[in-house]
């Protein structure tokens, strides 16, 4: 199905991927919520009625495992890190309109009813499994209680997800060599019955909910390898306190010597059953709060509302299979769009929360930073899908060249001129020249909403104003108010009127810097109430002498930033070098810059380059050579004709979930033969760990790389 573009009539919500209540929030964390605050603010100024919603992820073991760690309850330890989210977030104008939590009243009831409903539907079953026990410490280990090697790549990996390696989901009792997380003694696999969700059933609505699914295109593409390979059921029960107990078939009037009797009462919900359904919660709140005539929770979720649900690329799975399959199963809406953001790194490494390795979200702002410039540097640094790394420097040439040196040394030096010639707006109207310059940059942000990308949304600003600079420049009023006081005149009406488009298109990236600007050019009410229409209409007449937007960060600022960073590093790393259990390590990429080569000095022509024949390839197959420890056969589709490349990847890959993947080859590179093989191209990789170089979006097998 395809979607009619936004605007639609349709209400629509946008919704951020639930953070555990577990741990302070550093930079890294912020990309989604900032992302996910930006497209619904450009949703409303595109003139969508949009909700913006989530909560805290208060259940499941990352929550569990750390607060046994520190010796409290769950609950008390998940409400207090709720709490603090809850004031984190609009600090950095990251504003729901609703931020619940999956333990309170509503999740609760709305959770319940869901599973009722899908198990009357006949979608959920019993199923014998072995599941971790720790037998020393008497206690069944699920997810990140237990630890292991995963069973499809090797790596260390976590109960219920190999976060190290493939990154896959991993279901009870998958994990190999398990030992507890908590206790660190070998744990044994013991039989308990548990409810499983039949995914396994909706196999071909996905693959149709797929083809209409907008968003990332890692979100859109990525989820049909997992499809084609045949879905496993789910198990959505956990043998836990700490969570949402789990129903039965008919948990309103049910006694507890029922459940007691289907083996039930001791399971929880799987956190990842309750968490989703918060997005759903949450709207409802609002609507209770807000009333069902200004926004109405069961339009969006049960008719046919504009789902967006914005996320880390690391929940992909949950959010394009399992979360839909929910969906559908008990007669909820399905989600329109999935944005899934590529990763934060620092400095080119991973932030590492137990080795302080991090720049935290409190720290940034009692450095005196402003939100809005962290927030145009997550939102505009990359596409929303690619990996963004942060570092002081890199912010500072973005804010010191962009912010201020673009837009802000724009909006200055037209309004202070405006103000001092004219005490505010000229009188004139728009040129045809500004005003379908102003269109264009209209078009710009509406194409970047409609195409799910925040960084073309906020560039369409940043542009804007690079043109208004270059029509200053170019127009000198400064020499004509004597000699042509009208064309003057008009230069300068020009000018507010782009500063007053910049507000409006700048706004979601920037809400408080843009709020300010509104306010200067004496415009009434607030900038978050309008359309993208306004930057059209006339500015106010008269305002006063403007100020600085931005302010530029001196390089000393980044030195000392720097400092404190590094020795926070290395006190940490002197007290301990483990990660603690149920660490967030998100990390990415350690390479250190001391393990980068050289850059080469000897330069290639243009010429030269052209003689490499480089192509888009799709691998049909892959499989080890006998005998090679290192080496796999792969037949890649090039478009023309299928390809057998031999390449270095068997120990660093996992071959069986190569098929499918989008690859680079250098097509006219001479034949070889390799262990007996003939290699007819080469695969293009990097680093140590050949890291498979793909493509950014769609291009089709053959296309050339130019
Ligand atoms: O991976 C996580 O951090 C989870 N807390 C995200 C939950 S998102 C959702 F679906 F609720
Ligand atoms: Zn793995």
């Amino acid at each position: 199905m395809s979607h009619e573009e936004f605007p639609t009539d349709a209400p629509a919500v946008v919704t951020c991927g639930l953070p555990y209540a577990n741990g302070d929030l550093h930079v890294g964390h912020l990309r989604t919520y900032v992302g996910g605050d930006v497209f619904s603010r450009a949703l409303e100024t595109l003139g969508q009625q949009t909700a913006f919603v989530s909560g805290s992820d208060m259940h499941g073991t990352p929550v569990a495992v750390n607060a046994e760690s520190e010796g409290v309850s769950p609950e008390s330890f998940a409400l207090e890190w709720h709490e603090i989210y809850k004031e984190t977030f609009p600090k950095f104008n990251v504003d729901f309109d609703n931020y619940g939590h999956t333990h309170d009243e509503t999740n609760t009831a709305i959770t319940r009813s869901i599973v009722r409903t899908l198990e009357q539907e006949g979608y959920v079953y019993e199923k014998q499994i072995m599941v971790a026990y720790d037998p020393i410490d008497d206690q069944y280990l699920p997810d990140r209680y237990v630890e292991g090697t995963c069973p499809y790549c090797g790596e260390h990996a976590r109960g219920d997800e190999c976060d190290e390696g493939c990154q896959r989901h991993l279901e009870p009792g998958e994990i190999e060599d398990p030992i507890s997380a908590i206790s660190g003694n070998p744990a044994e696999y013991r039989e308990r019955t548990h409810k499983f969700f039949e995914v396994s059933a909706f196999s071909e609505y996905l693959s149709d909910f797929l083809d209409g699914l907008e968003g990332t295109s890692n979100a859109r593409n990525q989820p049909r390898e997992w499809i084609e390979s045949g879905l496993k059921d789910w198990c959505i029960t956990r043998d836990m306190d700490w969570g949402i107990d789990y129903p039965g078939a008919d948990a309103s009037d049910e006694s507890s010597s029922d459940r007691e009797a289907d083996g039930s009462s001791d399971l929880v919900l799987y956190v990842w059953v309750d968490a989703p359904i918060e997005y759903i919660s949450s709207t409802k709140q609002y609507t209770d709060r807000i009333g069902p005539d200004v926004y109405d929770w069961e339009e969006t979720w049960r008719g046919d509302g504009e789902i967006v649900h914005v996320i880390g690329r690391d929940i992909i799975q949950h959010h394009t299979i399992f979360w839909p399959a929910m969906l559908r199963g008990a007669g909820y809406t399905e989600p329109r769009a999935v944005m899934a953001s590529g990763f934060v790194t620092l400095g080119g490494k991973g932030f590492s929360t137990s080795r302080n390795r991090a720049v935290w979200a409190e720290e940034y702002l009692e450095e005196g930073f402003h939100p809005d410039l962290l927030r145009y540097y997550l939102a505009t640094n990359g596409g929303f899908q690619q990996d963004v790394d942060f570092s002081w420097e890199k912010f500072r040439d973005r804010v010191n060249n962009e912010l201020v040196g673009t837009v802000g040394n724009f909006l200055y030096r037209s309004l202070l001129f405006a103000h001092r010639n004219y005490a505010g707006t000229p009188d004139a109207s728009v040129s045809p020249e500004v005003e379908s310059r102003i269109e264009e940059a209209i078009e710009a942000f509406t194409a970047g909403v409609n195409d799910y990308s925040i960084r073309d949304a906020g560039n369409a600003a940043v542009r804007l104003a690079s043109f208004g600079n270059e029509y200053i420049q170019r127009n000198e009023p400064w020499k004509l108010t004597d000699d042509d006081p009208e064309q003057a005149a008009q230069v300068i009406f020009d000018c507010v009127q782009i500063a007053k488009a910049i507000a409006v298109l700048f706004a979601p990236i920037a809400p408080d810097r843009c709020a300010a600007l509104w306010a200067q050019l004496g415009e009434d009410g607030s900038v978050h109430d309008v359309t993208v229409d306004a930057a059209l209409v006339p500015p106010a007449r008269s305002f006063d002498e403007p100020e600085e937007l931005f302010e530029k960060i001196p390089d000393e600022r980044v030195e000392e930033l720097n400092e404190k960073l590094e020795a926070r590093v290395a006190e940490a790393t002197d007290d301990d070098t483990d990660d603690a259990p149920g660490e967030e390590t998100e990390t990415t990429d350690t390479t250190d810059m001391d393990d980068i080569e050289p850059l080469t000095t000897d330069r290639i022509s243009f010429e030269e380059f052209q003689e490499l024949d480089i192509r888009v390839g799709e691998i049909v197959s892959a499989a080890g050579i006998e005998g090679a420890d290192k080496l796999a056969k792969l037949e890649v589709d090039i478009g023309l004709e299928t390809r057998q490349i031999v390449a270095g990847i068997k120990q660093l890959h996992d071959l069986e979930s190569l098929p499918g993947t989008r690859v680079v080859i250098v097509a006219n590179l001479e034949k070889a033969e390799l262990f007996g093989v003939e290699s007819n191209g080469m695969l293009l990789a990097a680093g140590e760990k050949a890291d498979i170089l793909t493509t950014h979006g769609d291009a089709a097998p053959g296309t050339k790389i130019r």
